[in-house]
């Protein structure tokens, strides 16, 4: 029996008038690609913003290894052990794609960035120490050929794989994929699927919310369904693809 890594304990969100996350309960399973689907406005990427602080919960739990994350802020999330990618690609345009990776892994390091010539010798062996850990994930996302390029400049598909590297330097035990594939060719995809497999075999827990269902069915230990927020269905892939709750709300005939 596999044990828990995260759990929503009854969690609820509302904005204004609109219920976006309805009374939400749900465990994810430690070590495994766990998907949550749904139609458009199912409250999918809330969900992710309540688990990573960028928004708080109106009510309810979210317990991460045992600790409670409500009220805690996104960085302290991050620090924790959470990693995760934005739905509309982030990174930092200006900055090169090494720098991009090197910003994840400061989140959990002592020292500030970019002040590598007025740092004393010990902090100057971490600076080094990061910058080597970034050209690591650069290759291991294949992105050593566009390592001093501006990350604004790369298309779309080297920038949410650069996004993952800099939530992987991060070293989190959970990782929160908001629409990884979205914008992407079919062989960038595959490309994706493959990636998400690697991590898993790294040890790290991941959530995946996509709408790619051959990806997802393809790559899932377990699916979430929810629709207005609340959770209609949970399951192995094969499950929730027969569920006939799943089928009238979001898969369609
Ligand atoms: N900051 C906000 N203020 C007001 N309403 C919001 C806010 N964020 C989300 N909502 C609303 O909450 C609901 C859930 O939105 P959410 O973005 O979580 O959906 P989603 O499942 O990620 O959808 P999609 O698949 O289109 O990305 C929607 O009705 C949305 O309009
Ligand atoms: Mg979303």
């Amino acid at each position: 029996m596999q044990s828990d890594i995260l759990k929503l304990e009854q969690l609820h969100k509302n904005f204004g008038g609109v219920t976006a996350v309805d009374n939400l309960s749900l465990s994810f399973a430690k070590g495994e690609v766990t998907s949550l689907i749904g139609p458009n406005g199912a409250g999918k990427t809330t969900v992710f913003n309540l688990i990573t602080g960028f928004i708080k919960p109106s009510s309810g739990k979210i317990i991460f290894n045992g600790w409670h994350l409500n009220g805690k802020k996104p960085h302290m999330i991050a620090a924790m052990g959470i990693g995760r990618t934005f739905q509309n690609v982030q990174v930092f345009s200006n900055m090169t794609v090494l720098e991009n990776i090197m910003v994840g892994r400061h989140l959990r390091s002592r020292c500030g960035m970019f002040f590598s010539s007025v740092l004393p010798p010990f902090l100057r062996l971490e600076e080094n120490r990061i910058r080597s850990a970034a050209k690591e994930w650069i290759s291991f996302l294949k992105l050593d050929q566009y390592a001093d390029f501006s990350a604004g400049i790369l298309p779309l598909g080297n920038q949410r794989m650069l996004e993952i590297a800099r939530a992987l330097a991060l070293e989190p035990n959970l990782l929160l994929l908001d629409e990884p594939a979205s914008g992407l060719n079919a062989r960038e995809t595959i490309a994706m699927g493959e990636l998400i497999q690697k991590i898993k075999s790294m040890d790290i827990t991941v959530i995946l919310v996509e709408h790619d269902m051959e990806l997802v069915m393809d790559i899932s230990d377990r699916v979430a369904v929810i629709n207005f927020g609340r959770l209609i269905a949970e399951g192995t892939p094969k499950e929730v693809q027969q569920n006939p709750d799943v089928i009238t709300a979001y898969l369609g005939t």
